[in-house]
């Protein structure tokens, strides 16, 4: 049985889109697992019952974390959402090196972020991997946080959001269409990533605009209008705010300022 406290903490809706907003820690490849334990548990003692009603918290630590937390959520009853970095798009085999969507639904993960842009930039991740990816995480019951974003040669030459188009299609055309509605997408435009220099709020919304009209079109209204979509790139305790309170935007996926208790609390209280 679950005490009462836990119980309570569970997201309400946003009160004009009806979509539960999410926050995600993304850690990137930082923390062992002892100083991972030791973050959440002060973030947790940090956060008060109503920002976990604000918003659901998701957490991606690096694999070697994930048991780790996965039995701290557990002990401790903190209602933070398990989430995970990547998965393989193959349940099980010969891949040396990978972890499978199936063996990270058994820890309890709920969120899996795929198509990171470091994962497209430096491991050469393309599109239609990211799509197989997502379609794995969700045969297992979990969630796929869906990165897309533009450089900044995009953006100045006016391809945002035809790159984005581009990136998205594979994962539109392919994914289950009932299991649509349970995707979120994070803009993340790559010049804004650990730079420092985050997207303006009007730039996002108009991002974020071209994005659910997308969405309308190519999956209907009604299913476009459950798709979550989060902002990330240079998210702070500052700017945090402004973000969750545009239109378009249910969320936010945070890196660096994830890696610190004190801040990341800041920033959810800020929201
Ligand atoms: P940042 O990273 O918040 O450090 O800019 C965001 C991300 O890469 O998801």
């Amino acid at each position: 049985m679950m005490s009462r406290k836990y119980d309570d903490l569970v997201p309400s809706p946003d009160p004009v889109s009806h979509r539960v907003r999410l926050i995600s820690a993304n850690w990137k490849m930082n923390l062992n697992h002892l100083e991972a334990i030791a973050l959440v548990q002060k973030l947790y003692h940090l956060l008060r019952p109503e920002d976990f009603r604000y918003a659901e918290i998701s957490i991606h630590p690096p694999f070697t974390s994930l048991r780790s937390l996965q039995l701290s959520f557990e002990a401790d009853r903190m209602p933070f959402t398990l989430g995970a970095q990547n998965a393989a798009d193959e349940p099980s085999g010969a891949f040396t090196g990978e972890v499978s969507a199936p063996m990270l639904a058994k820890l309890g993960v709920g969120y899996v972020i795929v198509g990171h842009s470091e994962r497209r930039r430096l491991f050469g991740e393309t599109s239609e991997e990211v799509a197989r990816k997502a379609i794995a995480v969700q045969a297992m019951g979990m969630r796929p946080i869906i990165c897309i974003g533009e450089t900044s040669e995009q953006r100045r030459t006016d391809q945002t959001v035809q790159v984005l188009t581009e990136q998205l299609d594979p994962v539109l055309s392919t994914y289950p269409v009932k299991a649509l509605e349970g995707i979120v997408i994070a803009y993340e435009p790559i010049w804004a990533i650990g730079s420092g220099e985050s997207a303006s709020p009007e730039l996002v919304e108009e991002v974020g605009g071209s994005l659910r009209q997308l969405l309308t079109e190519r999956v209907g209204s009604a299913t476009a209008a459950q798709i979550r979509l989060q902002y990330g790139g240079s998210v702070h305790p500052g700017n945090a705010h402004e973000f969750m309170s545009l239109e378009a935007i249910d969320g936010l996926l945070v890196g660096g300022a994830s890696l610190d208790a004190d801040t990341f609390a800041l920033l959810v209280k800020s929201c």
